[in-house]
């Protein structure tokens, strides 16, 4: 196998040159998707695309494809490098972009070298990955691999009443029916960690086998409005307490549990949010994770009963919506080796570990073998913008990422 190497600066230059599209007044990078700021991002990728002479797709959820095909190979499937730009609110430059630019990275080593490979290459810009501004999360991958239809994806409509569609088209990256690429011949997803085991032991390659599963819900408590001054503690109905109450079991059951169960309460809105109204009525988010799929739903069910009966016991209405719903799902096992295999050849050390956040890679797995490479974040800190991974590791995580890929596209 050939010792090529990716072109550090360039990799860098472009993820620090990403990194400042999209700020607000305040400094603060925010690319929700499908928004102007989207917008600016995905531009200065297609540019760089283009730059880099890929063909160019975008498929009709507005996800952005960069191919490098030959005559030799054009007619088989690609090799898929993916992950998104799209980014949380206050974020950091890595999220995401550390993995499309990687790609566009090694498919330009790949084509530089005249390297002829057995299938065509191509990364990846999926819509919509974080979640933030539409419901589920990892959408544009999902529409990809089959599992949400384009048209219900279109309609979804967002935290500020946005519809995903509209927002597309307005952006210009609505794309045609039969653009997308079809069954990868693999898929492969390069990211920071954003969790802190990497650096706590010190290893600078993740070979990740698994990733958890992911339910995301929305609460709603309704009590009544009543005067703040004059309401004896006994005779409210008030539905912050109620929230707060949720909030405090969520914490507790998790952390208590010794299992790796998350739970987070991300989004909270009170009704009136008037300082002298006890609130009528609270919503909030709930974001519960865990490798093990029984678990995952027996914390469902205990936050459904806790709910019940606070209901009872408050003399309120809860009610509840599924906003995202993920089964843990297991990484191609050959892949997997792959990588730690690519990591003992460049002489860094792996760990095989499991995903705590959710990537367009679990989405693709349904469709084909699929598995990701992660590299350490400082602190174990992500969506924050102090998020940082040192660029020797996102280097040698790239150069990982370019002999896997030509060990994976060779045959
Ligand atoms: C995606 O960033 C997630 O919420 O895991
Ligand atoms: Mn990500
Ligand atoms: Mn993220």
């Amino acid at each position: 196998m050939s010792v090529l190497s990716i072109d550090a600066e360039r990799l860098l230059s472009r993820i620090r040159d990403l990194g400042e599209v999209g700020r607000d007044g305040n400094g603060r990078l925010t690319r929700l998707a499908a928004s102007e700021a989207d917008k600016s991002g995905r531009d200065r990728l297609v540019q760089w695309l283009r730059d880099a002479d890929l063909e160019i797709a975008v498929d009709q959820i507005g996800n952005i494809f960069g191919v490098w095909r030959d005559a030799g190979n054009a007619d088989k499937a690609p090799m898929l490098i993916g992950s998104h730009i799209d980014t949380v609110i206050d974020a950091g430059i890595y999220d995401g972009c550390y993995g499309v630019l990687s790609g566009l990275e090694v498919i330009q080593t790949l084509m530089e070298a005249g390297t002829a490979l057995a299938h065509p290459i191509a990364i990846a810009a999926f819509t919509n990955e974080e979640g933030v501004r539409y419901a589920p999360d990892m959408m544009g991958s999902l529409v990809y691999a089959g599992g949400l239809s384009v048209d219900e994806a279109l309609a979804t409509v967002g935290t500020d009443g946005s519809v995903l569609g509209e927002e597309l088209r307005r952006i210009g990256y609505a794309g045609a029916a039969g653009t997308d690429l079809g069954k990868p011949h693999a898929y492969v997803e390069l990211h920071v960690e954003q969790g802190p085991v990497l650096e706590r032991e010190g290893v600078p390659i993740g070979a990740v086998e698994n990733l958890q599963g992911i339910s995301w819900q929305r609460v709603t408590i309704e009590g009544v409005a009543n005067h703040a001054g004059t309401t004896p503690m006994a005779m409210r109905r008030d539905a912050g307490y109620a929230a707060a109450s949720v909030i405090g079991f969520l914490h507790d059951r998790a952390t208590n549990s010794n299992t790796p169960t998350v739970a987070t309460v991300g989004c909270i809105a009170l009704e009136p949010n008037a300082i002298n109204v006890i609130p009528s009525r609270a919503t909030f988010t709930v974001d519960l994770r865990d490798p093990d799929a029984e678990r995952l739903k027996e914390e469902e069910a205990a936050l459904a009963g806790y709910l019940q009966d606070l209901a009872a016991a408050e003399n309120m209405t809860t009610s509840t919506e599924r906003l995202a719903r993920f089964e843990p799902v297991t990484f191609d096992a050959r892949i997997v080796g792959l990588i730690e295999e690519a990591a003992r050849r460049r002489g860094l050390a792996s760990k095989r570990m499991t995903s705590g956040a959710g990537h367009d890679a679990q989405m693709i797995a349904r469709i084909a073998p699929a598995a990701m490479i992660f590299v350490p974040s400082v602190g174990g800190i992500s969506h924050n913008p102090r998020e940082h991974t040192a660029d020797a590791d996102l280097v040698a995580g790239a150069n990982v990422l370019l002999d896997l890929i030509q060990r994976l596209a060779a045959n």
